[in-house]
């Protein structure tokens, strides 16, 4: 089975949707895996320390390349793959707000969305699991300096040792790559991460809903909603790609006869 998974630049769901594919690989060796990080996606996994667990998940290989939407041009060739067949579904999970908002609207300007759109006009199902759902959710961050605790050294280690130079008095998340070392070396551990309450948006809300209403995109509420939905569109998928193949193998039988006819 060769799946396509689509990762936007959320953090929320993010751990859990690295360890949904973590598995997913695990149980059956053989899957192949394509990922497609939007560029958001790019920074936002660096920044908590997932880029590693991505060459596990997708080697480099032929169907398990990760493209980066930096390195995709304005036109996203690698999109075409979707019409050439090559996956049995495309997963993007999480999916923010702005991809969500996007879909509905069918905007198709990001890697992601693009792989969406051409997904679905290629027949591929598409499964999403949009964050900003419905209520209040809890949402983990990337590293930050808790300001309480810090007691300002003048001789600060993670500042000091941090292998991106990312700390200041500040983190700069576009320099870390969420390695953890600075929360070893501060020995007053003022370097953590925490998790933030957010309220979602009606406008994110009313999104969701009207991602439900598509066709051929399924929204699932959770990443430990995937292993169940893939495997039974799977069979699904064989079962119409015997058919298909069936219909074009008894047309390939008719062409003779077409000629003898003259029709
Ligand atoms: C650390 C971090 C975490 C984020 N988490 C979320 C999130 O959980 N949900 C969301 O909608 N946006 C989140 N964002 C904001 C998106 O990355 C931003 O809106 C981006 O433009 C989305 O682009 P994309 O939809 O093409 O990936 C986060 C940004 C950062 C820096």
């Amino acid at each position: 089975m060769n799946l396509a998974w689509g990762i936007t630049g959320a953090g929320h769901f993010l751990h859990e949707s690295f360890t949904v594919f973590k598995e997913l690989k695990q149980e059956k060796p053989e899957l192949k895996v394509t990922t497609f990080l939007s560029r958001a996606a790019g920074e936002v996994v660096r920044m908590y320390g997932l880029t590693g667990e991505l060459s596990g998940i997708s080697n480099g290989s032929y169907l398990e390349e990760c493209f980066y939407e930096d390195e995709q041009g304005a036109s996203f060739p690698k999109a075409g793959r979707f019409l050439l067949q090559r996956y049995d579904a495309l997963v993007v999970t999480p999916a923010t707000s702005n991809t969500t908002a996007k879909l509905v609207c069918g905007i198709a300007d990001t890697l992601v969305t693009n792989i969406v759109a051409q997904a679905v006009k290629g027949g591929v199902p598409v499964f999403i699991v949009p964050v900003d759902i419905t209520g209040k959710i809890e949402s983990k961050m990337p590293l930050f300096i808790d300001r309480e605790i810090c007691m300002r050294c003048e001789l600060c280690p993670p500042r000091e040792e941090c292998p991106k130079g990312a700390i200041t008095d500040q983190i700069d998340l576009l320099l870390c790559d969420g390695c953890g070392l600075c929360v070893r070396l501060c020995s007053y551990g003022a370097i953590r991460s925490k998790a933030a309450k957010l309220k979602v948006r009606d406008v994110d809300s009313r999104n969701v809903r009207k991602l439900q209403k598509l066709r051929g995109i399924t929204v699932l509420r959770h990443p430990s909603k995937i292993p169940k939905a893939i495997r039974t569109t799977s069979a699904m998928w064989r079962d119409w790609q015997k058919k298909i193949k069936k219909v074009r193998l008894s047309h390939a039988g008719l062409l003779p006869l077409v000629h003898v006819c003259g029709l």
